[in-house]
């Protein structure tokens, strides 16, 4: 039985085994997926044992999507610039970093809101690190413009030296976390992302147009999505995101298709218990 499991601390409401343990059932594969709640004190000892008892493959989600880096055998794709890594896939005994959250956020985007960034102007709340994968996803899709808002501006501006080093083509604005420059910012892009984990954004729905599309990436449903849809505009939480870089890690773990509808089905049903 191959033995797969996501890393973090705490992880109490992990909805990541529900889904793809539905895919290797669906697929009647002899493997599982288990939680590692391993706290940060003890991530080089459990990577390490992990190592040894010859795990296929791993999620990493926080704290540890830094902090792993130091561990791992090498870094590939958006991991490699973000320094940032959410999929850990074992290959020929080495343990090298990807990073799939931009790539799942990118294709919940187009797949279930049908928008397409190329030539836009996105308004992204947050700097984390949900937040750098999403806006370098965004950059490298050809968005035009991207206004970055966060509580610390320390950590905006290190994500817009990110985006001018690596993607030169995207416009990058910072403002201050204010109700005023959040509305300013909001009012100028057709795309809103929350990358911060607050249900109640000093944002007031009701300035924006119909036109404007929300993604909170949130799992659960939350008020700024229910306000948007009131509003009018196209909005989700970050089920489909969550979705996305699941199967895009099924999919480097595995070299074969992920069943995308099995792993949906299960996701909307661990939710709603
Ligand atoms: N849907 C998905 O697949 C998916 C994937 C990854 C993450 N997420 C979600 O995305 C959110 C962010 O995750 P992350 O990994 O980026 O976390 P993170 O690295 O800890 O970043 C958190 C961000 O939220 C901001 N923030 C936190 N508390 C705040 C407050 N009280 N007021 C203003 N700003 C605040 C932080 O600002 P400062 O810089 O000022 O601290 C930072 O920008 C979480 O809700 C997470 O569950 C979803």
């Amino acid at each position: 039985m191959q033995l797969y499991g996501i890393l973090g601390y705490p992880l109490k409401h992990t909805l990541s085994p529900a889904m793809h343990n539905a895919a290797f059932r669906s697929l009647r594969m002899d493997a599982v997926y288990v939680p590692f709640a391993v706290t940060p004190a003890q991530l080089k000892t459990a990577i390490a044992g992990l190592r040894a008892v010859g795990v296929s493959g791993a999620s990493v989600t926080i704290p540890h999507k830094e902090a792993c880096t130091a561990w791992l055998d090498g870094l590939a794709g958006d991991a490699a610039i973000l320094k940032t890594v959410n999929t850990i896939v074992v290959r020929g005994g080495r343990w090298v970093g990807y990073n799939t959250d931009g790539a799942g956020f990118l294709r919940a985007l187009r797949e279930e809101m049908r928008f397409e960034p190329r030539g836009k102007t996105a308004c992204l709340l947050g700097a984390g690190g949900a937040a750098r994968a999403v806006a370098y996803a965004l950059a490298k899709a050809g968005l035009a413009k991207v206004h970055l808002v966060n509580r610390t501006p320390a950590r905006a501006g290190s994500l817009a030296a990110l985006l001018a080093r690596h993607a030169k083509q995207t416009v990058v604005r910072t403002a201050a976390w204010r109700p005023s420059t959040i509305a300013e910012a909001a009012g100028e892009s057709h795309l809103i992302i929350n990358a911060t984990p607050l249900e109640r954004l000093p944002l007031r729905v009701e300035l924006l147009e119909r036109s404007t599309v929300v993604y909170d990436l949130i799992y659960h449903p939350t008020r700024l999505v229910a306000d948007a849809r009131r509003r009018g505009c196209v909005a989700a939480n970050g089920l489909g995101m969550l979705l996305y870089q699941g199967a895009l890690a099924f999919e480097l773990w595995t070299g074969g298709h992920a069943p995308v509808s099995a792993m949906r089905k299960a996701l909307r049903k661990t939710v709603a218990q």
